[in-house]
C-alpha cells in the first residue's frame, strides 16, 4: 500500500513565543483532496506552511511520501513534490507575466522545459497569455492568483497546497480556477485546499477538516457535509 501524501502526527508550530497549532493530525493519501475551512486566524496558513516546510513543526511529526520531513528544509519539500500557492499577492511585480512564468519554469524545469511550461501555463490559463507583457504589478488580485496557481502546477506536483486562492475573485473566475483545480485532481496531484467558499471546496474535495483556534474541531467526508460546516464556521465567527 503507498503512503499517504501528507501526513500530521500530533503537530504544534508556533510564531516565536506564539503557538498557532495545537496537535494537528490529519492525512491525505495519494491523489485525495482534502479542504482546510475555518474562521480567519483559526491556523490554516500555518498548516499550509507546515505542510510545504515553510514553517517548521515545534512539535510532532510532518510526513511526505511516508518519509519524516519534519526537520528538513523547505526546498527538499518541493524535490518530493509538494508545490504552495500561498495566499495573497506572491508575484513579483516589477516584471511582467511571462518573465514571472519564465523564472519559475527555469528554476523547476531548467532552461529546454521553459518553453513547454509556458505552452502548458497559457493552455490553463488562456488570459496569462493575452496579458503575457503586461507587468505583474499591474494584474487585478485575481489575475495575479492566477499567475501563481500558474507557476506551481506546471511543475506538476504530487501535492498541491492551494491557500484562499479564490479570494477576492469575480465569481466566474472563481469557477474557473476550480475547474482547472478539479483538472489537475484528476491528473492525479493530491490537493490540500484552504478556501473561504465552502461549496466549491466542499465539491472538489473528499474530505474536510475545521480547525478552529489552531485545532481540527471536526473532520469528516464531505459529502453531506455542507450544513454542518457552514454552521460550524458561523458558530466559530460568532455571527449568524
Ligand atoms: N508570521 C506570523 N507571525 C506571528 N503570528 C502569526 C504569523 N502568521 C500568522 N500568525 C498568527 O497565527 C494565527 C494563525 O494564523 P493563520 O495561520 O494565518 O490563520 P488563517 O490562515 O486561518 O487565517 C493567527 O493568530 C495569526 O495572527
Ligand atoms: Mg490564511
Amino acid at each position: 500500500m503507498n503512503a499517504p501524501i501528507l501526513e500530521f502526527v500530533d503537530v504544534e508550530a508556533a510564531y516565536g513565543p506564539f503557538r498557532a497549532l495545537f496537535g494537528i493530525s490529519l492525512r491525505i493519501e495519494p491523489g485525495q483532496a482534502l479542504a482546510m475551512l475555518g474562521p480567519n486566524g483559526a491556523g490554516k496558513t500555518t498548516v499550509a506552511r507546515v505542510a510545504s516546510g515553510l514553517v517548521a513543526a515545534s512539535s510532532g511529526q510532518v510526513f511526505v511520501n511516508g518519509i519524516d520531513m519534519s526537520d528538513r528544509p523547505t526546498h527538499e519539500f518541493a524535490q518530493a513534490g509538494v508545490a504552495h500557492a500561498p495566499e495573497g499577492r506572491s508575484v513579483f511585480a516589477t516584471f511582467t507575466v511571462q518573465e514571472n512564468l519564465e523564472l519559475s519554469f527555469h528554476r523547476v524545469l531548467g532552461r529546454s522545459g521553459v518553453a513547454a511550461g509556458l505552452d502548458r501555463a497559457y493552455e490553463l490559463f488562456p488570459l496569462l497569455g493575452q496579458r503575457a507583457r503586461q507587468l505583474a504589478g499591474t494584474l487585478s488580485g485575481g489575475e495575479q492568483r492566477m499567475l501563481s496557481l500558474a507557476r506551481v502546477l506546471v511543475e506538476q506536483p504530487k501535492l498541491l497546497i492551494a491557500d484562499e486562492l479564490s479570494l477576492g475573485l469575480a465569481p466566474i473566475i472563481v469557477d474557473e480556477v476550480y475547474a482547472t483545480l478539479a483538472g489537475i485532481r484528476a491528473s492525479g496531484t493530491a490537493l490540500l485546499i484552504v478556501e473561504q467558499h465552502v461549496h466549491h471546496a466542499l465539491h472538489l474535495c473528499d474530505d474536510v477538516a475545521l480547525l478552529a483556534h489552531g485545532e481540527i474541531s471536526w473532520t469528516g467526508p464531505s459529502e453531506g457535509a455542507a450544513d454542518l460546516v457552514v454552521n460550524h464556521l458561523f458558530d466559530s465567527e460568532g455571527t449568524t
